[in-house]
C-alpha cells in the first residue's frame, strides 16, 4: 500500500507558506498524511546540511559532490524522518504501543520518540547489534528484545510477534511511515535552489530510502515545481546485495539471500520488505544498483571524515563508496551533481572505524608530549614554539 497525498489544488500558494514556516520535516506537513496537528511528536529532526567539500571532490573526482549529512537527526539516523509521522499516526489511531524489529537505528528512534510520545515502546534486535544503538533503544525505556539470529530471522519472529500481540508497527509495511522519508527529496531539492542533481545515492537494506525519494520528486513534479527527477542509486554492502543482484539479473523483484558478515552492519538484510519498490523506482529514474565491499565502505568513511569533518558509521558511507565506484565505471562523469546520502553517524558503531591518525598515550610531561609531536608527522603543530609566553600569534 501507499499513501496518495492530493495536493494538486494548492500548488501555487503552497511553495510560499513553506518557505515561510520554522525550520523542520514538519514545514512540509501538506505532503504528509497526518490530518491532526496535536498528534505531531518532533525532536527537532529535518533541514540537515547539504555539505559541498573541495577536498572531497577532488578525491573522488565529480565536481559538484554533496552529502546530505542525515548523521545530525536527533537519534542520529536516516530513521528519525520516517518514525516522527509513525508515531503521529500511532497517537492519531489511539495505538497502545508502538513496535519494531531494527538492524539498530530503527530501534533507537522507535524507542525515543515513543519515549516522547509516552508511549510503551517494544523492539527486537540480533544479539550481535553493535552495543551503542541497543543502549539508545534501553536509555529511553523501550523492552528491547535481543535475538540470537541475524536480521532476517529476527524480522520474521517480529512478524509472528505483531499478530501475536497486536502492537502498533513501524515497520516499512507501514504507508503513513513511510512518507517521512520524502522528506530529504524535498530539502535536497530547496538546498539546491530547485536544481535536481544528476544522481542521489542512498545506503540501502529494505529499500525505502530510494522508493520514498522517487516519489518525493514525482511531487515536486506534479506541483510543478521541478521537471527533472535524480538518477536514483541503491548503495548495498557487497555481502548483503539483494536489490544489487536483482537488478544486475534484470528482475523486477528480489530473490532472498543469506546477508553475509559485514562491516555495514545497519544494511546487512538478505530479504528487503520494499526491494521490488526499490526497483521500480530505479527502473524509472534510469538509475542503479550497486554494492561495495567492506575495504571500499572503510576507505569511504575515513575519507568523509578527513575531509569534511562529518563521521559516519559504515552503513551510511556505502553510498560515497558506490559514488566512487561509480565514477570509475563512467556511469558518474566528472561534472555530475551527485548527492551521497549519510545516513546514519559514527559515533553509534565506533569499533568499526579504521582512525588515521595514531593514538599517542604519554606519561604527563612536557619532553613526551614533544615526542609525540614529532613522531606524528602529518601533525601541522610538531614544530614547540620558540617560547613560552602569550598563546596568540
Ligand atoms: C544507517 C542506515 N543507512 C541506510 C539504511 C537503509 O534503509 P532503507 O530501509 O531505506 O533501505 C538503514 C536501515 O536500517 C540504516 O540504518
Amino acid at each position: 500500500m501507499e499513501v496518495e497525498v492530493d495536493l494538486s489544488h494548492r500548488a501555487r500558494d503552497l511553495a510560499d507558506e513553506i518557505r515561510r514556516r520554522p525550520r523542520g520535516l514538519w514545514r512540509w506537513r501538506e505532503f504528509l498524511p497526518v490530518e491532526s496537528p496535536g498528534a505531531v511528536v518532533s525532536l527537532g529532526e529535518g533541514d540537515t546540511p547539504l555539505v559541498r567539500s573541495g577536498r572531497l571532490s577532488r578525491e573522488a573526482g565529480v565536481e559538484r559532490l554533496y552529502i546530505k549529512n542525515d548523521t545530525l537527526l536527533p537519534t542520529g539516523s536516516l530513521k528519525d524522518r520516517s518514525v516522527t509521522v509513525a508515531i503521529a499516526r500511532a497517537r492519531e489511531v489511539k495505538a497502545e504501543a508502538v513496535a519494531v524489529s531494527s538492524t539498530g537505528n530503527h530501534a533507537a528512534s522507535v524507542a525515543a520518540y515513543a519515549a516522547a510520545a509516552g508511549l510503551p515502546c517494544v523492539v527486537m534486535v540480533p544479539a550481535a547489534t553493535a552495543a551503542g544503538k541497543v543502549l539508545q533503544a534501553r536509555v529511553h525505556g523501550a523492552t528491547v528484545i535481543a535475538v540470537d539470529a541475524p536480521y532476517d530471522q529476527t524480522a520474521a519472529l517480529f512478524r509472528e510477534a505483531l499478530k501475536a500481540f497486536g502492537w502498533y508497527s513501524c515497520l516499512s509495511s507501514n504507508p503513513w511511515r513511510n512518507e517521512g522519508k520524502k522528506s530529504y527529496a524535498f530539502e535536497t531539492w530547496e538546498q539546491l535552489d530547485g536544481e535536481a542533481p544528476d544522481w542521489m545515492i542512498h545506503p540501502i537494506a529494505g529499500g525505502l530510502g530510494v522508493a520514498a525519494c522517487w516519489k518525493g520528486w514525482r511531487e515536486l513534479r506534479q506541483l510543478g515545481w521541478t521537471t527533472r527527477i535524480p538518477r536514483l542509486v541503491a548503495a548495498q554492502a557487497s555481502a548483503a546485495a539483494p536489490i544489487v543482484a536483482a537488478f544486475e539479473a534484470g528482475q523486477d523483484d528480489v530473490t532472498a539471500l543469506t546477508a553475509g558478515p559485514t562491516v555495514a552492519e545497519s544494511i546487512a538484510v538478505g530479504l528487503p520488505a520494499l526491494g521490488w519498490h526499490a526497483l521500480r523506482a530505479i527502473a524509472a529514474t534510469d538509475g542503479v544498483a550497486a554494492g561495495a565491499s567492506d575495504e571500499e565502505i572503510l576507505h569511504a568513511q575515513s575519507l568523509l571524515a578527513r575531509t569534511t569533518g562529518i563521521f559516519c558509521e559504515p552503513s551510511a558511507a556505502a553510498s560515497l563508496a558506490v559514488a566512487i565506484t561509480l565514477r570509475r565505471r563512467g556511469l558518474i562523469r566528472p561534472t555530475d551533481l551527485v548527492v551521497c546520502v549519510a545516513t546514519g553517524h559514527g559515533l553509534k558503531q565506533p569499533e568499526a572505524a579504521r582512525p588515521s591518525a595514531p593514538l599517542h598515550r604519554i606519561e604527563p610531561g612536557l619532553a613526551a608530549v614533544e615526542t609525540a609531536l614529532t613522531r606524528s608527522d602529518a601533525h601541522p603543530l610538531n614544530t614547540p614554539r620558540p617560547s613560552g609566553g602569550s598563546p596568540w600569534p
